[in-house]
């Protein structure tokens, strides 16, 4: 198969191949529970299937949408939080031009996709609102609690804004609603004001909820296939099937290797890419990792750097810093574009030997220079390699982090499908607040003050 390929040479100084093989059949359980709902967390298992059972229907209304806020604005304002966001910042930010934003609107295909409701920063919002005055813009919002106070500061606000500017008819063309089918305040929201809306399965939790409308939608409005980013995942969900054996089972081999370094005292599993574009797929990974598998007191803690930009700020650390950490780096094989190093008559900065070189081939070289130094300093590297950076293998490599991620969860004995850790800080929040109902813990914590 044309697919994504993972890499593991550089563990083997670190694991031996009978260490891996001995953990075939935990993680062959963990891959069948995962399809049979046999384990914990199986309320939420609808991303198993998800890529395949996605119908024309669902592409087309998905497609509709994005045409109806493609025709009517220049900027999409995505509302939306932790795993209502990230998968959409990810996949975008991975497949567009890194500055088609910046082009003139007559020059650019496809609306302005900005974020809101990832953060409760004053100065953001107000900014953002600043930037937006003369535009015409529309607004996605994504919340499958339809609670999550961030996410509702920022649609209030800019509900407001849009209906001032635009009046209420139109304003409710230009908003979709994406929440849950019958709760929570976005859906009592949405039917009141006559919202388009799409529907988060019960079953799919929002950190895996990339592929349904809550990535899905945004992303298209940014001019992505998401057919094509689904079919790539729909490749690795058939690939990784119960019956597809360990040896070829790409997730559970990443997911076995990982636990067993953790065993060993790796502690820190840093994500590691060598394009910009690709900052946001490690936001999105930590958030999958980090919420999945932070619980109990156990726990990789997922980390991200990108390279070269932090060999000059990290790299010290990682060379040489306290050895509970390893490395998997998404490689990208050949880049979209082509640049070649100038020649230069004075060479002053002594770059004259890289003439008519390309600038990837530097890339590459630091890429390879840095895994086997980071490997002789002692940190183990795992490898995913991307042929390019397409639709069709960045739905492979989400559907490859969604199914190793579950498996690797239960490898670890946590359920990795919940994450009743993120209240704690609500809970404060809210009784600081003096939010009515949290009486007993406002007079609690400000006893703590
Ligand atoms: O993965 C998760 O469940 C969380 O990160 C949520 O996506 C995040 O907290 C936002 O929640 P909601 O979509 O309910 O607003």
């Amino acid at each position: 198969m044309d697919s994504i390929q993972l890499n593991i040479k550089q563990v083997f100084g670190f694991l031996s191949d009978e260490v891996i093989l001995n953990q075939a059949g935990h993680a062959a359980a963990c891959n069948q529970a995962l399809h049979d709902g046999s384990r914990e967390g199986s309320d939420f298992l609808g991303w198993v299937n998800l890529p395949s059972s996605i119908t024309e229907e669902d592409f087309r209304e998905i497609e509709d949408a994005a045409t109806v806020l493609r025709t009517r604005c220049d900027a999409v304002v995505v509302v939306g939080i932790g795993g209502s966001y990230l998968g959409a910042r990810a996949v975008i930010d991975a497949l567009s031009g890194s500055f088609d934003w910046l082009q003139d609107r007559d020059k650019r295909k496809n609306p302005v996709i900005l974020y809101a409701g990832n953060n409760i920063g004053e100065d953001y919002l107000h900014e953002l609102i600043d930037w937006l005055q003369d535009r015409e813009f529309g607004i996605i919002n994504i919340s499958k609690s339809g609670t999550t106070t961030e996410p509702a500061i920022a649609f209030r606000l800019l509900k407001d804004q849009l209906e001032n500017r635009v009046g209420k008819e139109e304003a409710c063309q230009r908003i979709v609603a994406i929440t849950d089918a019958s709760k929570g305040a976005l859906r009592s929201l949405a039917t009141t004001e006559g919202y388009k809306t799409f529907v988060i399965p019960d079953n799919v939790g929002g950190r895996y909820s990339v592929l349904t409308p809550v990535g899905l939608l945004p992303i298209a409005v940014a001019g992505i296939n998401i057919r094509k980013l689904v079919g790539g995942a729909v490749e690795i969900e058939k690939a990784t099937v119960p019956s597809v054996s360990f040896d070829y089972n790409l997730p559970a081999i990443y997911a076995v290797i990982r636990n067993e370094l953790y065993k060993q005292g790796k502690k820190i599993e840093i994500l590691v890419n060598y394009h910009p574009k690709l900052h946001f797929l490690a936001e999105w990974w930590k958030q999958l990792y980090g919420e999945s598998e932070g619980k109990d007191n156990l726990g990789i803690f997922p980390a991200a750097v990108d390279f070269t930009t932090d060999l000059h700020s990290m790299g010290q650390w990682i060379q040489e810093g306290e050895r509970t950490i390893f490395e998997t780096v998404i490689s990208v094989k050949e880049p979209d574009r082509k640049v070649q190093i100038p020649h230069d008559e004075r060479d002053l900065d002594g770059l004259n030997f890289l003439k008519g070189r390309r600038v990837d081939e530097v890339n590459k070289m630091a890429e390879l220079g840095t895994r086997i130094a980071h490997v002789d300093g002692g940190v183990p590297n795992l490898q995913i390699e991307l042929p390019e950076l397409n639709e069709k293998y960045i739905g492979q490599l989400i559907y490859f982090f969604e199914k190793a991620c579950g498996i690797s969860g239960y490898l670890l004995g946590i359920n990795p499908f919940n994450q009743p850790g993120v209240e704690a800080y609500k809970k404060n929040m809210f009784a600081l607040l003096e939010k009515p109902g949290f009486e007993e813990a406002t007079k609690a914590i400000k006893a703590r003050l």
